[in-house]
């Protein structure tokens, strides 16, 4: 076939933007009304396809952090935490969709799973994996520095950088524990809590995940700061 001029690039698909953006192939990863058991699976597969690729994004701008935070390079860090929040809220958000779905016809949707589990996400364990990466970077330029958290609080404007960097991790945390509360309540609102999932595991064990942090340390330094501010106070 021939193409206008316009096309310059190599590849499957009739203009730039098709080759570029691989359309064909993106396009061709969800399953047609021909197989489908119920036809919101393009609706949850869809969700499904576009968190998987937030958290990949995610998860390279997390690595490209803790390369800078290896050569000590606190700044260029953390101009990559705002695109790693903004990819666990579209994650987020994206789940609002799923209760687009009836809990009954999800049932349907739910027969063409097979043994397919949220355990199983290549996103979210890539992110799980290098998120504690960028905390030991953190621990380790506070040690540099001599300090421990309550003064890095105390004496925030001291150590902007390091300061702002505790916060983005805490930020960060916090965006996942939103993910997986919301994510709680989208499964109890479709399939309901006392009942097994799809590799038989009690849904139950949803519940224990979300009292997980990844920076205990930096939460419990909060109370550490309100101790420290009322013994400051009461030695005035
Ligand atoms: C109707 C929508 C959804 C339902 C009913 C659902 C259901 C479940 C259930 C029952 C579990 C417990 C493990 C199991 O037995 O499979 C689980 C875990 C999980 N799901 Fe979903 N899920 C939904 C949407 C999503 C979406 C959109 C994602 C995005 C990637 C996701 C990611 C995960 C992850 C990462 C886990 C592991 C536990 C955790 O990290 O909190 N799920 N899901």
């Amino acid at each position: 076939m021939a193409y206008g001029p316009d096309q310059i690039l190599e590849g499957a698909g009739n203009t730039d933007y098709e080759r570029y953006i691989r359309t064909n192939e993106l396009l061709s990863l969800q399953k047609g009304p021909d197989t489908w058991k119920h036809r919101d699976e393009l609706l949850f597969t869809v969700v499904h396809q576009t968190s998987e690729l937030w958290l990949k994004h995610c998860t390279a701008e997390a690595i490209e952090a803790v390369e800078y935070l290896k050569k000590d390079e606190i700044r260029p860090a953390l101009r990559l935490f705002p695109r790693m929040f903004l990819a666990v809220k579209y994650c987020h958000e994206a789940l609002d969709m799923l209760e687009q779905m009836s809990p009954w016809d999800y049932q349907q949707v739910r027969r063409a799973l097979g043994h397919g589990s949220g355990f199983d996400s290549p996103g979210m364990n890539s992110i799980r994996k290098a998120i504690p990466s960028l905390g030991v970077e953190f621990k380790r330029l506070l040690a540099k520095e001599n300090l421990d958290l309550v003064q890095l609080f105390v004496r925030h404007t001291e150590f902007e950088d390091l300061y702002l960097l505790a916060e983005a991790l805490v930020e960060l945390d916090e965006r996942m524990y939103l993910w997986r509360h919301r994510h709680f309540k989208v499964v109890e609102r479709s399939i309901g809590l006392k009942v097994s999932g799809t590799q038989g595991t009690p849904v139950e064990i949803l519940a224990r995940l979300n009292s997980f942090t990844f920076f205990p340390e930096l939460w419990d330094a909060r109370t550490d700061l309100t101790n420290y501010a009322i013994a400051e106070e009461g030695e005035n």
